[in-house]
């Protein structure tokens, strides 16, 4: 199905067979909600840059990236599953759109940066529900210390002043061993450095959170913050944290000790740059392999909609100024008066696979939003099973079709169902029952 070249954010890109992205995800591209002034995602990004005053804020990295950076830099192996076009976007078979901030780790550890946060739009295939949506926005934190005594000893001063500070609010943290058997420490580190440093990245998180959510608990019920042992390929220690807002626990970021692959990469660029730049009369060494740190990706959307109480994910592309009008640039305390919701309209499909290829489910989404866009509210796979004589598989699928700024008529809808199912059978050969 794939035409010719892409142009994406003013450049030309080949397809091929790779190529999985069609019109409703190109044209997020450009929208950049991270950085529109008033915006909800735009402000949380503004708050939790100001938490961290003394880093780099960085929010202009282009999405598209080689699988390379995205997944190899970081110590993917080769057989992960969030390489597979079913649950990334490419563009062709060497470009795709990141699908974590972590992305671009080693081209600013590489600049010599050592204390930074990095705000962007990733896109990882899905299901559609109220909470996730293709396109979403990460923001990546990350510090660096030397792994001398004297920055050792620093770090350790700092760690005693965040403790205090945190000793004096309302907020109740159920901690784990920084480091253990099952979230080991690296091999190149010393156990006590990497101890100072997974210390330092708790307290800094536990000290964001507090500003981001204390406000809702300060006077009433205490904040409750819970650190759960994690594994990523490019951390250890790895931890996620989970937040308890109105009677659920939330996951809300991701974190660790960075790995030092990681790190090494990153100075290997940075000294060749170096190397390069150097005009002779001196040259920079910033050697960040001598260095240990901790690196932290969450998600604005989540912590945007448990803040303000958003209850539609999709609510964040709206332009409709009932929902842009709530939010003040610098204002996390909005709770979110919906709207009237308008009235759903449900369309079942229910197909035979073709014998060879089964259909993704997130072919299906991607396929419906395609054709559907934010008319779309979820999709639910609501039948499945295998023929015993023929072997063959059947699939039923229910569209929940709403707009969130109008009424919907069902001669539309059921426009739009049709172009559902003549693209189902011309794209992925199934036979409609
Ligand atoms: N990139 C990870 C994710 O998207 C989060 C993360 C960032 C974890 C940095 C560890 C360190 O899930």
């Amino acid at each position: 199905a794939n035409t010719g070249p892409l142009e994406i954010l003013g450049a030309h890109h080949p397809t091929d067979s790779f190529t999985n992205v069609g019109p409703s995800i190109l044209s997020k591209i450009p929208l950049r909600l991270h950085t529109q002034p008033g915006h909800p995602l735009s402000t949380l990004r503004s708050i939790i840059e100001s938490h961290f005053p003394t880093y780099s804020h960085l929010s202009s990295f282009s999405p598209l990236v080689t699988p390379f950076k995205n997944f190899d830099e970081l110590s993917f192996p080769k057989d992960h599953p969030g390489r597979s076009p079913t649950d990334s976007y490419y563009i062709n078979k060497n470009l795709m759109l990141r699908t974590h901030t972590s992305a671009h780790e080693v081209d600013v550890f590489g600049r010599g940066e050592d204390k930074w946060l990095l705000t962007a739009d990733v896109y990882r295939r899905d299901e559609i529900d109220a909470s996730h949506y293709p396109v979403f926005h990460q923001m990546e934190g990350a510090r660096l210390f030397s792994a001398d005594k004297a920055s050792m000893k620093e770090l350790e001063e700092d760690n005693e002043y965040l403790e205090r500070v945190l000793e004096k609010s309302n907020i109740i943290i159920e901690d784990i061993p920084h480091i253990s058997p099952s979230n080991p420490v690296q091999e190149t580190h010393d156990p006590v450095h990497a101890e100072l440093v997974a210390k330092n990245l708790k307290l800094s998180l536990n000290s964001l959170i507090l500003r981001l959510f204390g406000g809702a608990a300060s006077n009433a019920e205490p904040l409750r913050v819970r650190w759960i042992e994690a594994y990523f390929p490019f951390t250890s220690p790895s931890f996620e944290v989970e937040v308890f807002f109105r009677g659920k626990w939330l996951e809300i970021l991701g974190c660790g000790v960075v790995i030092q692959s990681t790190l090494d990469t990153a100075s290997m660029f940075y000294s060749c740059s170096s190397f390069f730049l150097s005009t002779g009369f001196y040259t920079l060494y910033i050697d960040v392999k001598n260095k240990i740190g901790w690196a932290f990706g969450l998600g604005l959307e989540r912590i945007a909609m448990i803040l303000y109480s958003i209850p539609d994910i999709r609510l964040f592309w709206s332009t409709d100024e009932r929902f842009l009008s709530q939010f003040k640039p610098g204002d996390i305390t909005t709770t979110f008066k919906a709207y009237s919701k308008f009235p759903s309209c449900f369309k079942d499909v229910s197909f035979w696979n073709a014998v060879a290829a089964p259909l993704h489910e997130n072919d299906f989404c991607d396929l419906v939003r395609d054709v559907a866009g934010d008319l779309v509210e979820d999709v639910k796979m609501i039948d499945s099973f295998v023929h015993p004589k023929t072997n063959r598989s059947s699939t039923c699928y229910r569209i929940n079709y709403r707009s969130m700024d109008r009424s919907l008529s069902n001669e539309e809808v059921n426009e739009l169902q049709k172009v559902v199912v003549a693209r189902l059978i011309d794209e992925f050969r199934v036979e409609i029952r």
